[in-house]
């Protein structure tokens, strides 16, 4: 067990606190909580340090290979992760660029709506709801149009689960000169994305993911000399990733006023991620959720939407049983009673729900989380969780889709 329950001890801080198995904003650790308590001037020498430690350490996690650290800067961002995302497109990509856009998921499509505001040129491959864009489909529309210069991809498509095949769709990216830039939000610090191996131009992710801090503010990992070439291209004040890194630079502040207690509720997250054993322990415990929660879902009958290959250990979408008697809102609400916080699905096609993996939880929570989906559906009177025939279509999809390629 990680530490006590947050709803146990400690009332003055946290009078009452479920454990939040969604994407983040997650369960964080008490330390983490109580790193907000201090007040920080924003000016201060000792803020503009704790900014300074945050980017190295944040590049630390990102780039193994410490000869070619430098040729990467970490970039911190107020806002949401989409706010980050945005402030990568419009810095990053050059005006005449055209993006093929991968797209299987709700934040992939968000990127696609993104360049139409920028009025950047883009192109997309749709796969829907959750099949996974698959290297030589990208190829072809490689073939197919030899103006593209960047490829966007998301690396875990959190509105499914599904973990992109990244790896195979960088060595494309590289295979073929393209710029490649990574939606890493819900996955960086858990799941591999090593700059070296990778060969990204920039990444992003933000503070309420893996790293285990609060919401308020993303980084933005991207090479130095695409930063320098970016001056200028910016379409937006405060979404300026040029601007924010020269002036973090020179001066060691942020532009504009800084969320300063989730940037120290940061620190705390990342040297509890390095107390853990950094990237790698933190992927193991989280795949130790999954598979306990994915084990003891399917023994009282419910079922994934993805199979084994493509299951992130970051978060699972199930179908909703088809049992008569099954309600969500009746569901989410008996677990929430005891504790638990879960997520709606985001399938266009047949009703699903999600579960989190990441966030400070273990496999106990996981335990406690299964004996709640066990009293709930009691409650419920659903003594039969697999779901409906419209659902497991869905899943055959995915099986036949990749037999088919
Ligand atoms: C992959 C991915 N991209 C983008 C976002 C958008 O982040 P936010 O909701 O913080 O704006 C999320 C949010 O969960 C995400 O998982």
């Amino acid at each position: 067990m990680l530490e006590a329950s947050p709803s146990e001890p400690d009332e003055t801080i946290v009078p009452k606190q479920e454990w939040l198995l969604t994407p983040g904003p997650l369960t964080t650790a008490r330390t983490v909580r109580e790193s907000m308590l201090k007040d920080w001037g924003s000016w201060d020498t000792e803020f503009r340090q704790l900014t300074a430690d945050i980017r190295q350490q944040v590049l630390d996690i990102a780039v193994n290979d410490h000869s070619i650290r430098e040729e990467y800067d970490c970039v911190p961002l107020q806002g949401s992760g989409t706010f980050v995302v945005e402030a990568m497109l419009g810095t990053l990509l050059p005006k005449q660029s055209k993006t093929l856009v991968l797209i299987n998921g709700a934040y992939g499509k968000r990127i696609a709506t993104t360049l139409s505001y920028l009025g950047r040129q883009y192109v997309t491959l749709d796969k829907g709801d959750f099949l996974p864009p698959l290297p030589h489909e990208v190829e072809a529309m490689l073939d197919a149009d030899p103006d593209i210069t960047h490829l966007v991809i998301v690396h875990c498509e959190t509105s499914s689960g599904i973990a992109n095949p990244l790896k195979e769709l960088a060595a494309l990216a590289r295979k073929r000169n393209l710029g490649l830039l990574v939606d890493s939000m819900s996955a960086f610090g858990a799941m591999p994305a090593d700059a070296g191996e990778l060969g990204y131009d920039a990444l992003v992710s933000s503070a309420n993911k893996c790293i285990e801090g609060a919401p308020g503010f993303g980084f933005v990992i991207a090479r130095k000399k695409l930063l320098e070439a970016s001056r200028g291209n910016s379409h937006s004040i405060s979404l300026d990733v040029f601007e924010q890194w020269d002036n973090m630079n020179r001066t060691g502040q942020w532009r504009f006023t800084p969320p300063t207690h989730v940037v120290a509720a940061f620190a705390e997250g990342l040297r509890l991620h390095r107390e853990e054993g950094g990237a790698e322990a933190r992927l193991k415990r989280y795949v130790d959720n999954r598979d306990t929660l994915v084990d003891g879902m399917r023994e009282r009958g419910f079922e994934t939407l993805l199979s084994e290959r493509w299951l992130s250990p970051i978060i699972v979408t199930f179908f909703n049983p088809a049992h008569s008697n099954f309600d969500f809102a009746a569901f989410y609400d008996g677990l929430k009673s005891r504790g638990f916080v879960i997520y709606p699905g985001k399938l266009t096609e047949v009703d699903s729900f999600r579960v989190g993996c990441i966030g400070r939880i273990d496999t106990q929570v996981m335990q406690q989380l299964l004996r709640a989906v066990d009293e709930t559906l009691n409650e419920l009177s659903v003594d039969d969780a697999s779901p409906g025939a419209d659902a497991l279509s869905q899943r055959n999809l995915l099986d036949e889709y990749l037999e088919a390629s």
